[in-house]
């Protein structure tokens, strides 16, 4: 069967690559792509939000399936577009999407079906907002609603930060529309966890769960980026806690989805506080694969994501044998200089060439040169990944690897997976 992926990052080339992987698989196109996808498929220049190109390229190609990679086209409907057009598409349709793109629904979700989240209110008016916000206990978060590249969120610690964060989305419009509304919620402390899960209707298989690493700089100090580095498993997180999340999280509210006549299908991505007495809570849903999470969740699964993908879009999730390996993965990003602010981009890379299982190398913002060379063409640039029998393992292949690459203004944390370590 040929496949279509349509998105250009890390996560992506994780995706492409994990696919290439399946006998199934015949030929593997990824619109647009990458400079690293380019080697595990073949890049189509069509953006992610050209819907009609995207169709009549996959009808013309005959794809047996599209894997939509990216959180706006899913948000903007692009499933439905698709799936309108008769082609089989793995993804959750816009109205299953909406768990992501608006945070205010997510929340009123959860608030109706019980299932545990912090408390919050929603706001359209900022003089409300602000009355409301100047009454609470600090810390305090304020989100935006709508999709933000994964920057619309704020964790004040004074008030100064909270009001500004509040004028910024809210009277700036910093993000956009997507400030129109914000949630002001709970600061939940404890310990970060990503679990991703396959997910038809009702049936939830989970992946291993996974950690990320959000702020730019060592320590979590600096501003939150898309994610700097991952790894799985968490040994320090007791798997009763896992299964808990599983259960009182996840099922519940893929079951609410369907309760709402909003079936989800395709990944859903539970963002989770542990707090210190044990307990999950929920921070955040994402209706895709985690970017740079999915770089270190794909490399540990043993099954053939393809047989996955379809059972998902056949409703037979349920009857499938998943399995995933016992090994650990950390993934180190490679950053442009500036980021997660403006950044230069065509600066060539060197130390690519020694790929291989020893490192897997998966390319979030690279082109081709104008010599045929590999240049950055994006704030995050690779994601190194090293694999090992344990995260201390994993961790320093990971790291050996990103030391060897280079290139002009490259950041990196230095700390990734350090906290898996000290609590081992
Ligand atoms: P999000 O984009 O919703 O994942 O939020 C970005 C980051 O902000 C999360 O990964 C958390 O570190 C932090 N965060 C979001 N909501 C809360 C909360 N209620 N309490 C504490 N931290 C939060
Ligand atoms: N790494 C966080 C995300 O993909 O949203």
């Amino acid at each position: 069967m040929d496949i279509l992926v349509i998105g250009g990052g890390g996560r992506e080339h994780a995706i492409c690559w994990s696919l290439s992987k399946s006998p199934k698989a015949d030929k593997i196109y990824c619109a647009p792509g990458n400079a690293g996808i380019a080697e595990v498929a073949e890049c189509v220049p069509i953006g992610v939000f050209e819907f009609d190109k995207l169709a009549t390229f996959a009808k013309e190609k005959e794809v047996g399936l599209v894997v939509v990679g990216p959180d706006d086209p899913l948000a903007a409907g692009i499933v439905d577009v698709l799936e309108g057009e008769g082609l089989k598409v793995f993804g959750p349709r816009k109205n299953a999407a909406e768990i992501e793109g608006s945070k205010a629904f997510m929340k009123d979700l959860l608030h109706k079906y019980n299932i545990p989240t912090a408390a919050y209110r929603k706001f359209s008016d900022h003089a409300e907002a602000l009355t409301y916000l100047r009454e609470q206990p600090l810390p305090i978060v304020i989100k935006a609603d709508g999709l933000a590249a994964g920057k619309g969120v704020t964790v004040a610690y004074s008030r100064e930060e909270a009001e500004q964060a509040l004028e910024d989305m809210m009277v700036s419009r910093i993000f956009g529309e997507s400030g129109s509304q914000v949630v002001i919620e709970e600061f939940l402390a404890g310990q970060e966890m990503s679990i991703l899960a396959f997910v038809d209707g009702e049936t939830v298989r989970p992946m291993p769960a996974a950690q990320d690493h959000k702020p730019v700089f060592d320590g979590d100090k600096g501003p939150n980026t898309g994610g700097m580095g991952t790894y799985s498993p968490l040994p320090h997180i007791d798997d009763s806690i896992i299964r808990e999340a599983v259960e009182k999280i996840i099922v519940p509210t893929a079951k609410a989805m369907v309760s709402e006549g909003r079936p989800f299908r395709g990944v859903l991505f539970a963002g989770l506080m542990i707090s210190p007495d044990g307990t999950p809570k929920t921070v955040e849903f994402n209706a895709r694969f985690g970017d740079p999470e999915t770089q270190v969740v794909l490399p540990r699964l043993k099954s053939d994501l393809l047989e996955i993908f379809l059972a998902a879009v056949e409703g037979r999730l349920e009857s499938l044998d998943i399995q995933w390996t016992d090994e650990a993965a950390v993934c180190v990003v490679l950053a442009s200089e500036g980021y997660p602010g403006s950044y230069p981009k065509g600066v060539p890379i060197a130390g690519l060439d020694e790929g291989g299982r020893e490192g897997l190398i998966f390319h979030a913002g690279t082109a081709f040169g104008p010599d045929g060379g590999i240049v950055t063409s994006g704030g995050r640039v690779l994601g190194v990944v090293g694999l090992g029998a344990g995260i201390a393992e994993a961790r320093e292949a990971a790291y050996a690897k990103a030391n060897r690459i280079s290139f002009d203004g490259k950041q990196n944390r230095t700390d990734i997976a350090a906290k898996a370590l000290l609590r081992q």
